[in-house]
């Protein structure tokens, strides 16, 4: 039985946070002049991950305070009760288990939940992954006409989406050379239609990935898929129409990856084709899952074992590293202060590495599908805001695009910087001075932050020689929140740490709220409804007549146009 919530905003600890930051004045020019230790004081090692809070608008008292919250809220037991698998997703009456998906093969002591031997499980099930992505990348797995496989199609959506392509394109320089991995995701007909438009479906492996496999989008784009690879197949003379050949088509060209094998089965997939996982795995925290089959066909076994001992790294900090130096927790911990004591609506992520252009999207679905709730745990209304919007696009693009209102508008943006020693491609710039090109990109995240940080006064604008007239527009304020994240390359496995810390940061943040993280009944009335309107659309009449004037409005329109 999980103990009900535990109100934050009745703590001793958040009064003291709301008298604190009544006499809190941000001052990060002045605490860093006077604080000569202070950044040395709050950059943290976490893995390879080396992360500096220090241009964070907190004081040593700030964080001592939040990590009192904390205490107060029982965010410890409540990580020990996530990693001991009790069921503490209480609306969905799941264990909330992702992190044993990345225990080391021979983990001790082992982890049993109720009569399952978790650890047995994964590693059969990775064992699985393993030999059929060796078997594609070795060109062992054949297509109907007897050619290996170039290409793979990953058909999700939703965290059967997000996770495999954010890290299929954080770890391309890792990809096997002769292999490609493409996506498809939305159920508008031009994604599955580019996607295949230009693919040999002679050497196309679908994986159809869906944790119910009963996903509208997905199953829609699956059948899409199919009955493009029976089509081109046949017009190539490489099957007849037979339902023999057409299953034989789907024996060689489609597998799957979901928990619920029997309507795998149903699809036509041969369950021996099928990868599975359990319903302690929550669909945006299942990348490290057979949902990363892609990823692991993509980068192979040993990449991938390397991707899951990141992500075990983390854990294990986050498990066993008292509060105050632990980083998931003072990330998690800073959230909250800006949410709910500096009134913070939006937090960017910016990552300073083209490979991670996902990542804020990533990231979207991990943090705002898991905390966007207004009841807690128990069903009881939150006491608090929760959830802030997540967003952000890799520097230095966002800076000639969204910065200017990071820098000098009215709200407040807490803002990540995630930046690489070691680029992928070294390049320098010969032609010009001869720059080393990843520096100038570095510069950039440095000076960013700095200049969030500190601003520019009206006097320092002045002695540049401003007119006056001009000086109030070219004033930065300062004291605008960031942290630093960086490390020494973008590898499998700090992608890996990347992505547990910020599963952790989100669970933080869902325990001082006292919302259940791991649930998502938000989606579901928009979906439902959906598949109502599909046939107004489609014409029928009474199914029109029952929709409210707005949408009538707008499906008469539709049937007007469409041609
Ligand atoms: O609609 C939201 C959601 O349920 C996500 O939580 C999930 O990641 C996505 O849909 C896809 O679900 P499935 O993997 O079951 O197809």
């Amino acid at each position: 039985m999980t103990r009900p919530p535990i109100d934050p905003t009745t703590t001793t600890a958040w009064q003291e946070l709301a008298a604190h930051h009544a006499r809190l004045v941000p001052d990060l020019r002045g605490w860093f002049r006077a604080d000569p230790g202070r950044a040395e004081r709050l950059t943290f090692d976490v893995g390879d991950l080396h992360v500096d809070l220090s241009k964070n608008l907190v004081t040593d008292e700030t964080l001592a305070l939040l990590v009192r919250l904390a205490e107060e809220v029982g965010l410890t037991e409540r990580v020990e009760a996530m990693f001991r698998g009790d069921r503490i997703n209480v609306t969905e009456d799941r264990s909330v288990l992702h992190t044993a998906l990345r225990r080391p093969a021979g983990a001790t002591p082992r982890l049993v939940v109720g009569d399952q031997d978790v650890d047995a499980d994964v590693q059969a099930e990775l064992a699985k992954v393993f030999a059929f992505a060796e078997r594609v990348r070795s060109g062992e797995w054949r297509g109907v006409t007897g050619e290996p496989v170039r290409t793979v199609v990953n058909i999700g959506i939703g965290g059967s989406d997000l996770g495999p392509v954010m890290a299929y394109e954080a770890l391309a320089p890792y990809v096997q050379e002769g292999l490609e991995v493409r996506f498809v995701s939305n159920i508008d007909p031009t994604d599955v239609a580019r996607t295949v438009a230009d693919l040999d479906p002679a050497t196309t492996l679908f994986i159809v990935a869906s944790k119910t496999f009963g996903t509208l989008e997905t199953l829609v784009n699956a059948r899409l898929a199919r009955a493009w690879l029976w089509e081109q197949l046949a017009a190539r003379g490489a099957i007849d129409g037979s339902e023999t050949a057409r299953a034989d088509a789907v024996a060689h060209h489609f597998v799957a990856v979901s928990t619920a094998l029997d309507k795998v089965a149903a699809f036509g997939i041969d369950p021996a084709n099928a990868f599975g996982f359990w319903d302690w795995v929550g669909g945006r925290y299942s990348v490290d899952s057979a949902i990363g089959t892609s990823l692991a066909i993509a980068i192979g076994p040993e990449r991938f074992r390397e991707f899951l001992a990141g992500f075990h790294a983390v854990d294990e900090h986050f498990r066993t590293t008292p509060l105050a130096r632990n980083v998931p927790a003072l990330m998690g911990l800073l959230n909250v202060w800006y949410v709910n004591f500096l009134g913070a609506h939006t937090h960017a992520v910016l990552p300073y590495a083209q490979l991670l252009h996902r990542f804020p999207a990533y990231l979207q679905q991990l943090t705002m599908e898991s905390n966007g709730k207004r009841v807690r745990w128990d069903g009881t209304p939150v006491t608090c805001d929760t959830g802030e919007v997540f967003w952000g696009e890799p520097g230095t693009n966002g800076q000639h695009a969204f910065y200017q209102l990071i820098h000098q508008g009215t709200r407040l943006i807490p803002a990540d910087f995630i930046a690489v020693a070691t680029p992928a491609y070294p390049l320098r710039d010969t032609e010009g001075d001869g720059a080393d090109v990843h520096e100038l990109l570095l510069a950039n995240f440095l000076a960013q932050t700095a200049a969030l940080a500190f601003g520019r006064t009206a006097d320092e604008v002045r002695a540049e020689g401003t007119r006056e007239d001009l000086v109030p527009a070219r004033v930065f304020p300062g004291n605008r929140p960031t942290t630093s994240i960086m490390a020494p390359a973008l590898t499998p496995s700090v992608l890996g740490q990347l992505i547990a810390l910020y599963e952790h940061i989100t669970f933080v943040q869902g325990i001082v709220w006292g919302i259940d993280s791991f649930d998502q009944w938000g989606v579901e009335l928009g979906k439902k409804l959906a598949l109502e309107l599909a046939p107004a659309l489609a014409g029928d009449a009474d199914a029109l007549a029952a929709q409210d004037a707005s949408t009538r409005g707008l499906v008469e329109y539709y049937r007007a146009h469409r041609r």
